[in-house]
């Protein structure tokens, strides 16, 4: 496993730093970047089925670094934010891809939301989501995109849960309102 990465100057607000804390036994988090490759990869081959149906396809050799680079869209990796859960077996439990200011000003678009099967259901992606409302709100943000929803059953019962509705201007996407912290 590579060593944990040091936190970027752009991200050390308090509020960024509350997606590292997650609740998983033992775990950690940490913000990625292209040294984690192996480990984004070994998630992705565990979630096959899920990136094939997010993505359209299996996941490739290359898929953990199109990820950790933002995706095939043009954009400043300054606005691109990845956030790794670890297990206490040290092993990527999930992650969290998001980007400022996508599509719009305020609007921050989470592009790729997957956790470990054996993971699920234990509020590891709820508490993401939270904390990552706080640090939105913080920055002035207005709104939280998903995409992807209409692909998987699995996110779609989990973004209406999470209180997300579909998006008029964005097709396939989903949005809430972002909530100031309570
Ligand atoms: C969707 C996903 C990220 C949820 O992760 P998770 O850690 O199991 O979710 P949580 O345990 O935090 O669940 C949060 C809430 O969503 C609900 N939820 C989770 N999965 C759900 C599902 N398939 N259907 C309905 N509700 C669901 C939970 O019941 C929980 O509600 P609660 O707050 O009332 O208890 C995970 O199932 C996954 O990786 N799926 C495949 C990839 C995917 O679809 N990503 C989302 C793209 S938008």
């Amino acid at each position: 496993m590579s060593t944990l990465s040091t936190t970027p100057g752009r991200i050390a607000t308090l509020e960024a730093q509350r997606l590292l804390e997650v609740p998983v036994e033992g775990g950690f988090g940490v913000w990625l970047d292209e040294h984690w490759r192996d480990e984004l990869h070994a998630l992705l081959l565990a979630c096959a089925e899920d990136v094939l149906l997010l993505t359209g396809e299996p996941p490739g050799p290359d898929t953990a670094a199109r990820i950790l680079g933002g995706g095939s869209a043009p954009r400043s990796l300054e606005d691109l934010f990845v956030v790794g859960v670890f297990d206490a077996g040290q092993r990527l439990a999930g992650v969290l891809v998001v980007v400022r200011d996508q599509p719009r000003a305020g609007e921050w678009t989470v592009e790729f939301l997957l956790v470990r099967p054996d993971q699920r259901g234990r509020g590891l992606a709820g508490q993401m989501l939270q904390q990552l409302e706080t640090w939105v709100a913080s920055e002035g943000g207005t709104a939280i995109l998903l995409t992807a929803r209409r692909h998987s059953p699995a996110g779609e019962g989990f973004a209406r849960r999470a209180g997300f509705v579909a998006s008029r201007d964005h097709p396939a996407t989903a949005v809430r309102a972002v909530r100031a912290p309570g």
